[in-house]
């Protein structure tokens, strides 16, 4: 049986540590959409076209080394307001999506665009200071030098630039259920999102 579980919101909300979390609670596959335009965005860094790019990814390609930096990010945000890009990636989310024994999926646009009839719908939002620390500590942890400044205004950029696009821009479907992690550890998080989605099994 298909049971679709849709996550969206902002960059380091903390979608990703909860997806995980609650695929691997569900025993539910688990697909993180932003890789798909991540290894978009990485392959025109060296001027391939990026319609080109999309209509070609490989599932190698999702697996890169580099593909969690910030210039990445940057290239992901870009070629993701294209909506010849976004329609390239939109069959295998939705197969995905579909699959026998249930599947987990975040991004931007899951439960608007992707999976509008998602049995379950999370929006997970985190104020702008808390989710740039987050990334901070993460990018840290890897050996990036960038400062937390940079991590703020790299943030604020790509979610403008998510939220003001006409293709599939970042918002919450009307149905979604609103979870905010500011205060939240990532148990409590991972705790308040598996309750939230067992009120609506
Ligand atoms: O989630 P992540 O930070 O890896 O996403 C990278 C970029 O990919 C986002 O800033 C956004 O522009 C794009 N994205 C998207 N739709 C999705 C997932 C990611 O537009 N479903």
């Amino acid at each position: 049986m298909a049971f679709t579980i849709a996550i969206d919101g902002p960059a380091a909300a903390g979608k990703g540590t909860v997806s995980r979390a609650v695929a691997d609670h569900f025993g539910f596959a688990h697909l993180d959409t932003g890789l798909l335009y991540r290894a978009t965005g990485r392959r025109t860094l060296d001027g391939t076209d990026p319609v080109e790019a999309a209509r070609t990814l490989q599932a190698s390609d999702l697996e890169a080394e580099d593909l969690r930096t910030p210039e990445v990010a940057q290239a992901a945000s870009r070629v993701a307001a294209l909506p010849d890009v976004r329609e390239a990636l939109l069959d295998f989310q939705r197969a995905f999506a579909r699959r026998a024994g249930g599947a987990v999926l975040d991004g931007r646009d899951i439960g608007t665009v992707i999976c509008p009839d998602a049995e379950v719908k999370l929006f997970i939002t985190a104020t702008d200071d808390i989710r740039a620390e987050r990334r901070w500590k993460e990018l840290r942890e890897k050996g990036h030098a960038d400062s937390l400044e940079d991590v703020l205004r790299d943030l604020r950029t790509r979610d403008e630039r998510d939220s003001a696009r006409a293709a599939a821009p970042l918002k919450p479907a009307e149905d979604a259920v609103l979870l905010d992690t500011s205060q939240m550890s990532i148990d409590e998080a991972v705790s308040a999102a598996i309750s939230l989605i067992e009120d609506r099994l």
